[in-house]
């Protein structure tokens, strides 16, 4: 028997009877009892905006699939153009298709010069990265009046195309203005991740990259590609079905993730570790968290009530990292911090563990990165997943402009006071 609900308006009596689909029911069951009836879910806490095929996630299990694969096989055994091309397309990619979208990706990786003269040039000095990339992405699609044209699917695959080419390059120039360091062309010669950290870091002729650190960025890339309807997802789709360009779209969901309870957490993670600096100072730490003082960064999420699985395997790839880069010192900071948490009845009772930004900034200090770029980092992959939900949500037809209701909770009518009668 198909399972339902039934609805029951205790003020007039009626009643009404739908049909529950995968734990959900239709909103418009509310409107056949009372047209003005108005679910309150401040933060979407209870509710499903949309159908999505992308990725699945069990937060009581701690299990992640893109497209249906385990993100620690992903992690394992693919690279994060393939997974990029998996999210897109929906399958991986044959041997031939990888092979084209690899090329078709590295040959679009340029930027068009007046971007970085006139318009990175035009940043202040210290400029935070993640403010100029969210701005740069969105100045991107003025270089492309196509970008507009995105019922044209052939038109908005090239501009997919060119945006998941085309971050890692934003991303570096952004990096290498504010360090006044000299622009760095992409490499074709070199892998997607190669390539970022060359244009990254590279300082004279050695193009070389170090292939276990190229590595471990792909593996980064990979594990924060997508994360289903999260907070800049959300933002993309709200922006997505007013029809925006995926330039502006793209950037808009840059800001969401700019925020220090989204992808700004790994920052704040390690200017929190920096602050406690000693093992010592972690027991006084985690009693000021418990006592209302601010939040113990990179723990917690609104899904996961395991433990994050992408947690685990960036703690194993930060060994990695460190066997090449020496050990991080706030590794300990960090490891202690958990044991600590993990044992506590606070943490425990609400079930807060360590999520994807807790370890991630400190590989990437490792690698090199100043802090204010680590979600930068976090943007570059998540565009691939941005933009598989853009395309999916444009052949929703159950989709409309997102507009949510309100409870109005201001004055009522009153009539306007001439300014020598205001108090
Ligand atoms: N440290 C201390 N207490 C916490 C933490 C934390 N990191 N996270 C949640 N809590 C507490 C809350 O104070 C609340 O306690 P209460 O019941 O006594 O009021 C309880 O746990 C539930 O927390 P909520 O804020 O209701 O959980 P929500 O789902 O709204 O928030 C969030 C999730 C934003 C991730 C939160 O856990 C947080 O702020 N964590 C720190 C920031 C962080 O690491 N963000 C990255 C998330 S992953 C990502 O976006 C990529």
């Amino acid at each position: 028997m198909a399972e339902t609900i039934t609805i029951i308006d205790d003020r007039t009596g009626k009643q009404v009877t739908v049909p529950l689909t995968d734990g959900s029911f239709p909103s418009t069951a509310l409107r056949e009892l009372d047209a003005d009836l108005r679910v309150y879910d401040p933060a979407y806490l209870s509710t499903a905006a949309c159908k999505s095929a992308i990725t699945y996630l069990d937060g009581d299990a701690g299990i992640l699939r893109y497209r249906g694969y385990p993100i620690e096989q992903l992690a394992e055994k693919s690279t994060f153009l393939e997974v990029a091309y998996l999210l897109l397309n929906g399958d991986l990619p044959t041997a031939a298709e990888l092979q084209q979208w690899t090329y078709d990706v590295t040959h679009h990786t340029y930027i068009h010069e007046n971007m970085r003269k006139r318009f990175v040039d035009g940043f202040h000095y210290d400029a935070h990265p993640m403010g100029m990339f969210v701005s740069a992405a969105a100045a991107l699609g003025t270089f492309y009046p196509d970008a507009k044209e995105i019922f044209d699917k052939k038109n908005l695959d090239r501009q997919i195309l060119r945006l998941v080419a085309k971050m890692p390059t934003l991303a570096a120039m952004c990096y290498r203005f504010s360090t006044g360091l000299p622009f760095v062309l992409p490499n074709n010669s070199l892998t997607y991740s190669e390539n970022f950290l060359n244009m990254m870091f590279k300082i004279g002729d050695d193009s070389h990259v170090n292939p276990v650190l190229a590595k471990a960025m792909d593996v980064l890339f990979i594990l924060h590609a997508d994360h289903e309807q999260n907070c800049g997802t959300t933002a993309m789709r709200v922006v997505a079905s007013s029809n925006a360009d995926p330039y502006s779209a793209t950037a808009a969901a840059a800001s969401a993730l700019y925020g220090p309870l989204h992808g700004g957490a790994n920052e704040a993670v390690v200017r929190m570790l920096e602050e406690i600096k000693t093992l010592d100072n972690v027991p006084a730490f985690i009693q000021s968290v418990k006592d209302g003082n601010g939040k113990l960064m990179g723990f917690g999420h609104r899904v996961y009530k395991n433990y994050d699985p992408r947690a685990k395997i960036i703690k194993k790839t930060a060994y990695d990292v460190f066997e090449v880069t020496g050990k991080n010192p706030l590794l300990d900071v960090a490891l202690k911090l958990e044991e600590v948490a993990l044992q506590d009845e606070y943490f425990v009772k609400r079930k807060l563990y360590p999520n994807v930004d807790f370890y991630s900034g400190l590989i990437y200090q490792a690698l090199g990165f100043p802090v204010d770029m680590f979600t930068v980092l976090f943007a570059i992959p998540r565009t691939a997943g941005w933009l598989a939900h853009f395309s999916e949500l444009l052949l929703d037809k159950e989709q409309k402009i997102s507009r949510p209701r309100q409870v109005y909770t201001g004055s009522a009518e009153r009539d306007y006071v001439p300014m020598v009668q205001r108090a």
